[in-house]
């Protein structure tokens, strides 16, 4: 909600009922510790909202937790309505609450729930804060690195020195960009998919992750599956072969999308392709209440940042929590190029309210194998994949 001259325009201007509804539900629900309601009123409205974060949503949720469990007369009951809250607090924190925000008394969640002796809420406050503020000191030391001035040669020698140290800095530092990227051509072989300046797009040595991703995300028959980046459709052609009672594509490159129609990817059962940038068609997706039993994202020339803002803003409108084979929850799945920095992305995981379970994947020499060959820069050089699967916490 834009604030103007300092001023919240929430409250006064009556174009923001609307917004000023959304935030009261989500106010209620918070303070009756109702996360159910609140799960779904988050997948509209967001925790940090500063709407809400001006209404203290989160601190009104902690104080009511409290209030109620210190009239409470069994100590059972009071047990009860703090593990509500905490729970609450849990919801609210993983969608974006902020652990340092004022009220209107300048008091943070943590000195209230301090104030009111409540231990266990204060302590996952103090939790909130270290990892917010851990983030924050990795995130300026990407920025750093990421502005380093590499040359391309030197980007390629660090990769194959010291393998471990393929991060996200390295997919940073690279030269490719998105816009530069979509509008460049694209060759297509039997084996590997390049672009214009010969980096691998999408390579055939991916298939047995590609395969194990699907398995893990799909155990079953006739679920609902979305699936960002099509490439060389070799993960959607396993995913077709589950028989998905609903197969969304979304591809944003015009040379993949033609293939894909020539191809018949448009027939195919339970297929909807959907043309154009994922930041563009994934919220009218989640306007639209359309949801998965699995989501799988594996994007090109993009950053870290996109990957989390894709997990962290719309995973919530779009996977089912109690999808999945016999309702068992709904899986979220990544290319997970990121190496070393697979902590960074589980904390940030976590505070998207999703936890995250790796399975090791060995892959071949691909130097010895050839692979490299006419190919640019080698964007894997480590043995072993950490294959991510992710679910709703709790
Ligand atoms: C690495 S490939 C995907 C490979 C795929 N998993 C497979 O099994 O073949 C990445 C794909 O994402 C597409 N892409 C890149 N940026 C995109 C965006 N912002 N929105 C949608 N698709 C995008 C690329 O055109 C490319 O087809």
């Amino acid at each position: 909600m834009p604030e103007l001259n300092g001023r919240d325009t929430t409250m006064d201007d009556p174009l923001n009922i609307e917004t000023d509804l959304e935030t009261q539900s989500l106010l209620l629900a918070a303070a009756n510790h109702d996360t159910e309601a609140l799960r779904n009123l988050l997948r509209t409205t967001s925790a940090n909202d500063p709407a809400i974060v001006m209404s203290d949503g989160q601190i009104d949720g902690l104080e009511n937790g409290h209030t109620n469990g210190a009239h409470a007369e069994a100590g059972d009951e009071r047990k009860k309505e703090l593990e509500a809250a905490a729970r609450t607090v849990e919801l609210l924190f993983q969608n974006g609450a902020i652990w340092n925000d004022l009220d209107k008394n300048n008091e943070t969640p943590g000195c209230i729930a301090h104030r009111l002796g409540l231990k266990e809420l204060y302590d996952m406050v103090v939790k909130a804060g270290v990892r917010a503020e851990l983030l924050l000191n990795r995130l300026d030391e990407y920025q750093m690195l990421g502005d380093d001035d590499e040359s391309e040669a030197e980007e390629d020698f660090e990769i194959l020195e010291d393998p471990q140290e393929t991060s996200i800095i390295d997919i940073e530092a690279s030269d490719v960009n998105s816009a530069g990227y979509l509008a460049s051509d694209l060759t297509f072989t039997a084996d590997r998919l390049l672009d214009a300046d010969k980096n691998g797009v999408m390579m055939a040595w991916e298939t047995d992750i590609m395969r194990r991703t699907a398995d893990r995300l799909l155990p079953a028959p006739s679920l609902r599956v979305l699936n960002i980046g099509h490439g060389m459709g070799i993960i959607d052609g396993i995913f077709q072969s589950k028989s998905p009672s609903a197969h969304h594509i979304v591809e944003a490159h015009p040379a993949v999308l033609e293939r894909m129609r020539r191809d018949g990817w448009y027939d195919k059962p339970g297929v909807v392709v959907h043309e154009g940038k994922w930041q563009d068609v994934v919220p009218k997706l989640v306007q639209e209440d359309t949801m998965f039993d699995a989501i799988y994202f594996d994007t090109f020339a993009e950053d870290y940042k996109a990957l989390k803002e894709f997990f962290s803003e719309y995973v919530i409108g779009l996977l089912d929590p109690s999808g999945g084979k016999e309702g068992e929850g709904g899986r979220f799945g990544f290319f997970n190029g990121l190496g070393a920095d697979r902590q960074v992305v589980e904390i940030d995981l976590m505070e998207a309210g999703l936890e995250t379970e790796w399975e090791e994947v060995r892959v071949p020499n691909l130097d010895e194998a050839g692979e490299w060959a006419g190919v640019r820069r080698r964007y894997w050089a480590l043995d072993t994949y950490k294959l991510p699967t992710c679910k709703f916490i709790g």
